[in-house]
């Protein structure tokens, strides 16, 4: 399907920016490398729901050391591309944090403020370590101090989807990642 068919098919404009060949490759290198640096040390990755399902779930198989897992429920964009001031945490389904070595898996971070909400939470529980892994980052869009140890690859300022990512809860299913066009 050409970029413009696909356009008409999801009734959204977009520019496509990392196809999934390209977000394979990548996500392939991140859990070798996260593999390396976690060997014994058994750790959970909590995913960010609902953000993190499609990149989880090919990172997850592609991590060859023994994992645990675990979700948290987050949001805080409710209304298209507008941001909410507030983060609204749902607790991890039941996992102990005490002493274990966490990895927050995100599809996106942003300003920050979700995924800092998310770790002053878990720290309450004083896990050993606690890490991000994104699929996408912006570094340039902080505004809170938190960075990734592992992202797979930068977004600039663009509001991206696919991969998991949505606007308006649509859009997740897509299987490459676009940036969206604003007309
Ligand atoms: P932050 O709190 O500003 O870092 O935003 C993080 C959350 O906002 C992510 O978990 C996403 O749900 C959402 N978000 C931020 N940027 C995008 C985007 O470009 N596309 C889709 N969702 C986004
Ligand atoms: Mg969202």
């Amino acid at each position: 399907m050409s970029s413009s068919e696909k356009e008409m098919a999801i009734g959204q404009k977009f520019e496509l920016l990392y196809p999934q060949e390209k977000l394979s490759a990548r996500i392939q290198e991140l859990g070798r490398q996260i593999s390396d640096d976690y060997a014994d040390k058994n750790p959970l990755l909590v995913g960010v729901l609902k953000g993190c399902v499609v990149f989880m779930a090919d990172l997850i198989r592609n991590i060859t050391i023994p994992i645990e897992m675990d979700f948290i429920s987050a949001s805080r964009y409710t209304n298209g591309q507008i941001p909410e001031k507030t983060v609204s945490l749902e607790t991890l389904q039941g996992c102990a944090l005490q002493g274990r070595h966490i990895l927050i898996v995100e599809g996106v971070v942003d300003s920050g403020v979700t995924i800092e909400a998310i770790i002053n939470d878990l720290k309450k529980q004083e896990p050993a370590t606690i890490e991000i892994v994104t699929l996408l980052d912006k570094p340039g869009c902080r505004r809170v101090g938190v960075a990734a140890k592992y992202k797979g690859f930068d977004a600039g300022d663009n509001f991206v989807i696919g991969y998991g990512l949505d606007m308006d809860q649509k859009y997740r299913n897509l299987p490459f990642i676009g940036r969206v066009i604003n007309e």
